[in-house]
């Protein structure tokens, strides 16, 4: 699958060592920060890549306004601002620099925890106001106390080991990373309702999304020790913003350190201007070093997506991740082909249709799932509004009530092997077609289990059709297709069965009229691959 992107927008502030990269590799890069939503909805349509951070809104309106859009690119981790749904529907990848800033994010985490132990910005604060408060600002130490981290995946990870090294004892919960797993990394893996109680100190670091928006509410505050001091550098609405200042204002949180917010930057000011509260206006990424890394990044992993060499930090495209693999490629352009036949034969796809895609063969264990997909996009072709791509095409399948039912062996007594079947069945009939790939090219060996007697590659127009084995039906058909002009480049059949053969032509172009085949042929169908 081959992503053109000659425009590319970029809509924040991101390294210079971007927009050089892109450019040095033929891209045209316009830079046009503070974009009002307005403003992003009328320029987007010109683009085929946009590159953002936190601050650009990619809502649904912003992507179906974006007819050319092929990439959104994320320079940092969170994509929590891009609405992936409507991108994925729209074919449109989204890929983000998931460890650029990791060090960044975590070094600020531990600076904040710092912070609130012993009361820095306070006492830097009062000091500027000409304030000599010895007394005030009595600390903590963090040596003996116990840091609880939700989420254990990069940044939480990077967080522990460093606070570690301060004595704290690190306790953690995440619902993917393993117990044995975070102990190599020297954290206690516990249940949250262990954690709440047990910590002095709780950091979050997970994703914002439904399961994990207001993680700390009402109620886990209630069970956490009295004086909890809480971190938040992952994404505003993870702690519950109004049950963290009435948790502040009864004394049952000793103090909070936000680097984020619901809303940025924040209308209500409560929160930042309690005295216990430690803000910053969303810096965990905002060293020289991670926007660095992020704005090369996210220039190099688009550029080599371009060039079909890699494809790394896509988060919406199972199926596009074989594409750069060479082994692979053929494979895909297969499932494609097979799928277009299928829907030749089958019309018009709908809830009614059931497809199953078999694939046999040891170097085919791990390439069903994106052959699936190819085939999906292969019956889809031309059905939908949308573009179909390997990006949107099982989403779009699922909602058009299709069935896809994925299938792998590895081998089968007496069957061929390296092999993809792809059977469909509709209200109507059910067919079955075999292909494999010879010299890297797509070829049909079977249908419906009759062989033909040379593989065929799949490719140009094709016309298939079933009939009684009779010379006469084969001058019959060339007399049609002679009398529409058209010529045959290509002719085979399979041995008959119940006295019936398949027969398929390379055609110069398809046939105006199929029924003209009717009176000889019994099941008929045309495309082009
Ligand atoms: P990550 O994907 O490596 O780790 C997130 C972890 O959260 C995963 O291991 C996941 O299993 C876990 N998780 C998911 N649901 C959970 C739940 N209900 N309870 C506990 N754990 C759960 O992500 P990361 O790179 O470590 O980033 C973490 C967060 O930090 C993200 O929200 C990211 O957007 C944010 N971030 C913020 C800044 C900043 O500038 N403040 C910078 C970088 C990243
Ligand atoms: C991120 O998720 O990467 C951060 O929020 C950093 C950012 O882009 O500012």
């Amino acid at each position: 699958m081959a992503f053109s992107v000659r425009r590319l927008l970029i809509s924040e502030s991101v390294d210079a060592s971007c927009k050089k990269i892109l450019e040095e590799n033929g891209i045209k890069v316009a830079e046009k920060k503070n974009l009002t939503k307005d403003e992003l909805l009328a320029e987007i349509k010109d683009y085929d890549g946009l590159i953002i951070r936190s601050g650009t809104k990619v809502t649904a309106d912003v992507i179906n306004a974006a007819k050319n859009l092929k990439i959104i690119g994320r320079a940092g981790t969170g994509v929590d601002n891009v609405d992936i749904d409507a991108s994925t529907r729209n074919g449109i990848i989204v890929m983000n620099t998931p460890n650029g800033n990791t060090i960044s994010a975590a070094e600020l985490t531990c600076a904040m925890i710092m912070c609130l132990a012993r009361k820095i910005p306070q006492g830097a604060a009062s000091m500027r106001a000409g304030n000599w408060e010895r007394k005030k600002f009595m600390g903590m130490e963090l040596y003996g106390k116990t840091l609880g981290i939700v989420g254990l995946g990069r940044i939480g990870k990077e967080v522990a080991t460093r606070m570690q090294s301060f004595g704290m004892k690190t306790i953690g919960y995440d619902p993917i990373i393993p117990a044995e797993v975070v102990a190599k990394f020297g954290v206690e893996f516990v249940s949250l309702d262990y954690l709440w109680p047990h910590s002095d100190f709780i950091t979050v670091h997970t994703p914002l999304m439904p399961s994990t928006e207001g993680l700390l509410n009402d109620e886990t505050f209630a069970k956490c020790k009295k004086g909890v001091k809480v971190i938040n550098c992952a994404r505003g609405g993870i702690i519950d913003e109004n049950a963290l200042l009435r948790a502040m204002e009864s004394g049952q949180c000793g103090g909070a350190a936000l680097d984020v917010f619901v809303e940025e930057p924040p209308k209500n000011l409560c929160l930042v201007n309690h005295p216990n509260v430690i803000a910053c206006p969303h810096l965990g990424a905002s060293t020289y070093e991670a926007q660095e890394r992020c704005g090369k990044d996210i220039a190099a992993q688009i550029v080599d997506m371009v060039k079909g060499s890699s494809l790394v930090g896509v988060i919406n495209a199972r199926a596009l991740s074989h594409t750069v693999i060479p082994e692979s490629k053929p494979w895909i352009q297969l499932g494609e082909a097979l799928g277009m036949v299928a829907k030749a034969f089958a019309g018009q796809v709908n809830s009614q249709t059931k497809v199953q895609v078999a694939t046999v063969g040891l170097s085919l264990t791990n390439t069903g799932h994106c052959i699936a997909t190819a085939v999906t996009l292969g019956l889809l072709k031309g059905d939908s509004e949308n573009h179909v791509n390997l990006i949107n095409a099982s989403l779009l399948a699922k909602e058009t009530g299709v069935t896809v039912v994925i299938k792998h062996d590895d081998t089968v007594p007496g069957a061929l092997t390296d092999v993809c079947a792809v059977e469909i069945t509709t209200s109507s009939a059910s067919h079955k077609f075999l292909g494999s790939i010879q010299t890297s090219l797509p070829v049909l060996l079977e249908v419906d289990g009759a062989a033909f007697k040379q593989a065929v590659p799949l490719c140009g127009n094709l016309l298939i059709y079933k009939a009684v084995e009779n010379p006469q039906v084969l001058q019959f058909v060339a007399g049609v297709l002679a009398s529409a002009g058209i010529q045959i480049e290509l002719y085979n059949v399979t041995n008959a069965v119940d006295g019936d053969q398949w027969c398929i032509m390379g055609i110069t172009s398809l046939l105006v009229d199929l029924n003209l085949l009717k009176p000889h042929v019994k099941v008929s169908t045309q495309l082009t691959i």
